[in-house]
């Protein structure tokens, strides 16, 4: 059984979704039958299939066709945090559902693919976090991040975070889609030396996003074999 990931990053819209489709797409074509999750979602309602635009895509990419409750077991169609959009709509975030369906999409698959809401500190439930929830589904995180000015501050605040839950750290992957961020190497080089952690890979800005050459670019620039371990 190798181990699921929890796909968290240092905000929202940092890249989490695509870095999560495009590890996807290697992963499936190893041979591996790779699940993914994302527990909660919010935004805009897609018209057919799974509500969550964000779920269409991660599924698409390693084709799974999981069941909506497990895959996404709450939407919340605004977008917001589970807690606020819990306060603004009425509707608690369920943990224990979220594990449970976890568990059970961990019985389909070899390993699942969990993106996470927004970055480490997203409130769920008043002093309930997603750096709680990793904890609890008892998986690694890999930190996506960017190479825009300011990313070193974010990036060394969610790696302390995940060391004060204890959650293990598999890497950091730099979402290099800003064209006017840090230079790559010294950005590797700095990560490296102020956090501890591994820097799995960067990913340029993608042009064609379909899966082919998602495979291109993530197998060219990622080590899976890390990443894997
Ligand atoms: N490597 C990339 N190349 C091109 N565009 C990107 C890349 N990464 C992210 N984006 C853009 O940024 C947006 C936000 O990325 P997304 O993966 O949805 O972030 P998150 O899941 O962290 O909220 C995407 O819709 C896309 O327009
Ligand atoms: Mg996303």
């Amino acid at each position: 059984m190798l181990k699921s990931l929890f796909v968290t990053g240092t905000d929202t819209d940092v890249g989490k979704t695509y870095i999560t489709v495009g590890l996807g797409v290697v992963i499936r074509k190893m041979g591996i039958d790779v699940g993914v999750m994302k527990p909660f979602a919010a935004g805009r309602a897609q018209k057919k299939g799974y509500k969550s635009k964000d779920i269409v895509m991660i599924s698409k990419a390693v084709q799974a066709c999981d069941p909506e409750n497990l895959i996404n077991p709450q939407f919340f169609p605004i977008p917001a945090s589970p807690y606020t959009a819990w306060k603004n709509l009425k509707t608690k975030p369920r943990i224990s559902t979220i594990l449970s369906s976890f568990k059970k999409l961990s019985n389909l698959h070899d390993m699942i693919l969990v993106e996470g809401m927004g970055g480490i500190m997203t409130p769920i439930l008043k002093d309930y976090y997603v750096t709680n929830l990793i904890k609890e589904m008892k998986i690694p995180a890999v930190i996506v991040t960017r190479s825009k000015i300011g990313t070193v501050n974010h990036t060394i605040m969610t790696v302390k975070m995940c060391n004060i839950y204890k959650i293990p750290i598999k890497g950091i992957i730099i979402n290099d889609f800003d064209s006017d961020g840090y230079k790559i190497k010294e950005l590797t080089r700095d990560f490296k030396s102020l956090t501890n952690v591994p820097v799995l890979g960067s990913i340029p800005f993608i042009h064609n996003f379909t899966n082919a050459s998602l495979y291109k670019i993530f197998k060219k620039n990622i080590n899976f074999k890390l990443l894997l371990k």
